[in-house]
Formats: structure tokens, C-alpha cells, sequence
């Protein structure tokens, strides 16, 4: 997968995509991430991205031309599956379309700031728009990390075994069970005497019961048929 990310701040990018599980699926080459300076695209000698709003008010707005140039140079190299614009406006964010967006091929992303981009860049090259919550981030690029984050960690290939995507809560609906690991016995806090037993049906059964009580008691609404996520 590659993921091209067009942004005012390419260094907000650099810690979290240089540790951990994604620094490892892109020295494992399971994606690329390219990150694009906005202000590399402008032509005035003040690298100018934004300008103030037709009719005033208050907040600059993202201009136009570089963006579209931006946007331009890459399509002209590739074919992206999505261009998408993080936005508090857009749809919101979970781990049904973290799981599609992981079988893509190439996306792109912008990062918005100020008070948004002009309106015509959303109508006429935005293919989709995206938020990862109902509350208002100084601009995209923590939001566009955080997808980021749960797409990678879904590319085939990323996590081993030992960290399998399969048993992450709401991977199937249902929140994780608990887990728990040495010692044993901590200030008389005792790990369920079940997962000591050995029997892995028991086990097994415990755990699904476990998730199932989890999720009714904090998140009945993934319960629900063709639930749409409230809670
Ligand atoms: N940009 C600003 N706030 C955002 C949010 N909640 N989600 C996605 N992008 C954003």
C-alpha cells in the first residue's frame, strides 16, 4: 500500500509513523508513507497556503491552486483508490472502514487547517471526507495519523500472530475480554482461576462470555443489528 499525505506540518507525522508498528510495516515494505509540503507548491516567494474568505469573516481558508497542483503531480504519477480530506464534517471514523481502507492500494490524504479548504476542492477532487471524532482538532494532521495507525496495523502482513488483528475489540463487534500476565497473585488480586486450568474450551468459552458482558455493559449499541454506533 502507499499512502501519500499532503499537509503544512510534515513533521507532526514524523513520531508516530517512526516507532513502533508502523515504522516496522514500512522497513517490512508493506507501505510506503510519503508525506508532501503543501508550501512546496505554492509560487509566491511567501509560500502562501491560505487567504482570507470571500464575504470576510472570520478565519483564513486554504487556497485553491497549490492544493490542486499538489493533488495534480500525484495523479499524474498514479491511480489513488481515495483521495480523502480529514474533516469533523465527514463520515465518521471506525474499524469496518479502518479494515477496507487496509486491502487499498494507494490512498491520498489532506490535511486541512484554518477555517477549511475552499469549497470547490471538496466538490470537485475530494473523494471522500473523513473524521475520526465530533470534536474540532487544529487541523487534520492528528487525525490523519490516527487513520493511518488502525489502517497499517490491518495491512496483511504487519502484525504476527502473537499481535493478530483478529482478536482486537470490535474487530468482530464485541470488546476484548480481559487479560492478564505474571504474577500470578498481586496484593491478593488473583488472575481467574480458568485461564490457569489448561483447558482451552473452557477457556475459550470464558473469554467469548467475557466480551459478550463487556460490550452489554459498555457498549450495548455494537450488540444491535445494523447498529450505527452511538455509543
Ligand atoms: N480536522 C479537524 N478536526 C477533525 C476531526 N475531528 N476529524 C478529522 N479531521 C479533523
Amino acid at each position: 500500500m502507499r499512502i501519500d499525505i499532503i499537509t503544512i506540518f510534515p513533521e507532526m507525522f514524523e513520531g508516530p509513523f517512526s516507532e513502533s508498528i508502523i515504522k516496522r510495516a514500512q522497513n517490512k515494505g508493506l507501505v510506503e508513507i510519503h508525506l508532501h509540503q503543501l508550501r512546496d507548491y505554492t509560487t509566491d516567494k511567501h509560500r502562501k497556503t491560505d487567504d482570507y474568505a470571500f464575504s470576510g469573516g472570520a478565519g483564513m481558508v486554504m487556497m485553491i491552486e497549490p492544493i490542486a497542483r499538489c493533488i495534480d503531480a500525484l495523479t499524474a504519477e498514479r491511480k489513488y483508490d481515495e483521495l480523502i480530506y480529514m474533516s469533523p464534517d465527514g463520515d465518521l471514523f471506525d474499524q469496518k472502514m479502518a479494515n477496507s481502507y487496509s486491502l487499498k492500494g494507494n490512498l491520498m490524504i489532506l490535511c486541512g487547517h484554518y477555517k477549511g479548504i475552499d469549497e470547490r476542492i471538496r466538490e470537485h477532487l475530494i473523494t471522500k471526507e473523513i473524521s475520526i471524532g465530533n470534536y474540532v482538532l487544529s487541523g487534520g494532521e492528528l487525525a490523519a495519523a490516527v487513520f493511518v495507525d488502525s489502517v497499517v496495523r490491518l495491512i496483511p502482513g504487519v502484525l504476527g500472530d502473537e499481535t493478530s488483528a483478529l482478536s482486537d475489540s470490535f474487530q468482530n463487534d464485541l470488546i476484548s475480554p480481559p487479560v492478564y500476565t505474571r504474577p500470578r497473585a498481586f496484593r491478593g488480586w488473583e488472575v481467574p482461576d480458568i485461564l490457569l486450568s489448561g483447558n482451552e474450551k473452557l477457556i475459550n468459552d470464558w473469554k467469548l462470555e467475557q466480551s459478550l458482558k463487556r460490550t452489554a455493559e459498555r457498549k450495548p449499541g455494537l450488540l444491535k443489528e445494523d447498529n450505527d454506533r452511538k455509543d
